[in-house]
């Protein structure tokens, strides 16, 4: 089965957005982003195509007639940030018929909650899937033409291969910051995630497409790129990889390689090597763990046992000692039990991870843990959040202690949002310091004071 959208198909789109261009001429598209990195490269795609439209994109949603919202659906809170973001336009539509209101993303893929937006939220004209990006010129044709609400969905994107569109445009927000997503979906199915539903099974764009596309962001001067996709490990688009990593390192100057998320079971010893080899290759590894007990890890599905967690993290220990290893762990999984959970607090002892991003089970309808018996009360996964915070703090603190006295090379992001000038470790680690430099600028900085999640320090 071929996987990627026809050529012709593209070419098919790009000419209905140019035949958009009257109808769209001096509007303006906004679209909101909930979610992952994954979601935030969609909308930079979205707005690539709404852009080939015609539309002026732009962040006030208030002067927009064009409001996408791309939603995401990982854990409760989230669907609820979005849902109420959807209800803040109601009265904008009341005033105004003509703005067109379009939903997006993981939550636009669940049938439950395509229905309720359907009964609940009259004002969103459209709603479309997880693979319709490549369709945008299309559904915003529709959008201006029909009077009908209407949704570009395939309704069930686990029970397929899914696609791959390339040579649609992009528009990215940063202008030294790069989303570049190598493969899409996921076919893990661990017991709580929304993910395989959500984005289908697992697909990899061809490796010379990703390899041209960091090559043009490098030669226009982009600093810092993350390789992208649910399980970047179980990458197949002509090599490993490994093998896609150090040829992305490998295209001339400086600038950093990123890549995000790595399923412990598939991280190779050879990624590991490369993360060592290339300096371009950024020395972070986030390496989701989501708990140190072996009964609830295969409760979770996760095919790999805390021994062999252990196994993979001190090998990235050993092979990049500058390494900063972070981690995502749910606490209060079904039936978790306290022993269970301190298992969890003292996986985190022995590794010593740099940062924990930490979240109380939510269940997901769909999913197989959501209807496990065991559910565990709110005052009970509150402690054991505030537990694993509490002792990630002290471990971070000790581990950016080590800094202090040091120099360290920075990407500047310029002015961050306390006011301070601010820029990027190798680690990924935030540094403030004492004078401007322009964003996407290098700069080595002299390390005087550290917080747990924070570096302070003067420029050299
Ligand atoms: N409840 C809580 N956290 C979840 N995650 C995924 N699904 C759930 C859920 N149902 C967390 C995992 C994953 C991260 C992106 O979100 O830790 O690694
Ligand atoms: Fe979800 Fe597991 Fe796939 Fe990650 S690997 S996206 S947690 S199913």
């Amino acid at each position: 089965m071929n996987i990627f959208v026809e050529n012709q198909e593209i070419e098919r789109q790009k000419a209905i957005a140019k035949s958009l261009g009257p109808l769209v001429s001096g509007k303006k598209a906004c679209v909101i982003t909930f979610g992952c990195q994954q979601n935030e490269n969609d909308s930079e795609r979205i707005a690539g195509a709404l852009a080939l439209c015609g539309y002026e994109i732009t962040k006030e949603s208030d002067s927009a007639d064009l409001i996408i919202i791309n939603t995401c659906a990982i854990r409760e809170h989230a669907e609820i940030r979005a849902l109420s973001e959807a209800g803040q336009f109601k009265g904008r539509k009341e005033k105004d018929r003509s703005v067109k209101i379009g939903l997006c993303g993981c939550m636009a893929q669940q049938a439950h909650r395509r229905e309720q937006i359907y009964k609940s939220y009259p004002y969103v004209d459209f709603v479309f899937g997880t693979d319709m990006h490549h369709r945008i010129p299309e559904i915003i044709k529709t959008a201006l033409e029909s009077k009908k609400r209407f949704s570009f969905i395939t309704e069930k994107p686990h029970n397929e291969f899914g696609i791959i569109s390339e040579g649609m445009p992009v528009c990215r927000e940063s202008r030294y910051k790069a989303w570049v997503p190598v493969m899409y979906g996921c076919n893990n199915f661990c017991s709580y995630c929304v993910v395989p539903y959500a984005r289908g099974r697992e697909r990899s764009r061809n490796k010379a497409d990703v390899v041209a596309e960091v090559r043009s962001l490098v030669e226009s001067g982009y600093k810092d790129i993350t390789l992208l996709g649910q399980n970047v490990n179980s990458y197949s688009g002509g090599c490993d990889f490994a093998e896609l990593v150090s040829e992305c390192a490998t295209l001339g100057g400086e600038y950093r390689l990123r890549f995000m998320t790595s399923h412990p079971k598939d991280a190779s010893s050879e990624l590991i090597d490369a993360i060592a080899e290339y300096p371009n290759v950024a020395k972070h590894f986030h390496l989701p763990v989501q708990s140190g007990n072996d009964r609830i890890l295969k409760l979770m599905n996760r095919k790999y046992t805390r021994v062999q967690y252990l196994e993979k993290a001190m090998e990235i220990k050993e092979k990049v000692p500058e390494i900063s290893l972070t981690t995502d762990i749910i606490c209060a999984f079904p039936t978790e039990t306290d022993e269970e959970f301190a298992d969890t607090l003292s996986l985190v002892e022995r590794v010593g991870f740099d940062m924990i991003y930490t979240f109380i089970y939510s269940p997901r309808k769909g999913t197989v843990a959501a209807a496990m018996d065991g559910q565990i009360e709110r005052s009970v996964a509150n402690e054991r959040f505030k537990a694993l915070s509490d002792l990630e703090n002290s471990i971070a603190q000790g581990l950016n202690d080590q800094f202090i006295g040091k120099t360290v090379r920075v990407l500047s992001e310029g002015i961050g949002k306390n006011g301070a000038f601010c820029g990027r470790t190798t680690q990924n680690k935030i540094v403030n310091f004492d004078k401007y430099v322009p964003e996407g600028e290098f700069a080595d900085v002299s390390v005087e004071s550290a917080g747990a999640y924070v570096l302070n320090g003067k420029i050299i």
